[in-house]
């Protein structure tokens, strides 16, 4: 059985002051569920997750890193630095970075690399655009993005991360793959995993994010190559992101 993981995925969103209310209920909302719960706030708020979630349930980590160690860097921030912050997880990959600021597959492959090699464990997102999906592109894109990472680090360092398949259609908008669809990808997944090593494919995570809320994270949950979500918007209110928790519990 896998372990089930919730993760929230906080986007650029917070402020000291919110995200102390946000952390404390989760925090006091968490006591005794069996799944992994993790926040993944922007990097100035890691120091605050780090000294609000140390000793608790609660895992923290970031939304990206660099896929650099260290330099001439303006602006990165390096998966060692991630990990002096206590992270255990960060997002790779996320369709917002991939669209918005140019991130390819190998640049994507190249940062869960350099994550793994901090100890951090990385959750790599992967998904089509409606358009791809239209054109029956989905698991030929979503098996790019994966296969980008087997090739640059080999099927084993699986083992030690997470996938997280969100269609981009399904991101923010309110409309979520149907279970069925989840599903269904999901499996995908795991076959082409399971094609190189079946070992790996067995206890590999993957996890669904895209307008899940509690209302549907039953039923996406319930399906069986679905190991918990990554949580955007319903991430930054407490009751709901503790409510899908104890779905996923
Ligand atoms: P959403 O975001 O839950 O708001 O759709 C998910 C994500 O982008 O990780």
């Amino acid at each position: 059985m896998r372990k089930k993981l919730v993760a929230g995925n906080w986007k650029m969103h917070g402020s000291l002051a919110q995200n102390a209310m946000l952390l404390d209920a989760i925090k006091a909302g968490v006591d005794g569920l069996g799944c992994d719960v993790a926040v993944c706030p922007p990097y100035p708020y890691l120091a605050q997750a780090q000294s609000t979630l140390s000793g608790t349930a609660v895992a923290w980590g970031a939304q990206s890193v660099s896929e650099h160690v260290d330099g001439a860097f303006t602006a990165e921030v390096s998966a060692t630095m991630l990990a002096d912050f206590g992270c255990r997880y960060v997002l790779v990959g996320h369709s917002e970075r991939r669209a918005m600021y140019g991130e390819t597959d190998v640049l994507v492959a190249a940062k869960f690399a350099a994550a793994q090699r901090a100890g951090l464990l990385p959750i790599l997102c992967v998904g089509e655009t409606l358009a791809e999906r239209e054109a029956g592109m989905t698991d030929l894109v979503v098996f790019r993005q994966l296969d980008a990472v087997v090739e640059a680090c080999g099927i084993q360092a699986l083992r030690e991360a997470v996938v997280a398949y969100e269609p981009v259609w399904a991101i923010g908008t309110g409309v979520t793959a149907s279970p069925a669809q989840a599903q269904e990808v999901h499996a995908a997944i795991r076959s082409r995993v399971a094609a190189v090593d079946g070992g790996v494919a067995g206890v590999l995570r993957i996890l669904y994010g895209g307008s899940v809320k509690p209302q549907n994270a039953e039923e996406l949950f319930g399906q069986c190559d679905v190991d918990g979500g990554l949580i955007g918007g319903a991430a930054l209110v407490a009751e709901d992101f503790l409510a899908i928790c104890r779905v996923a519990n």
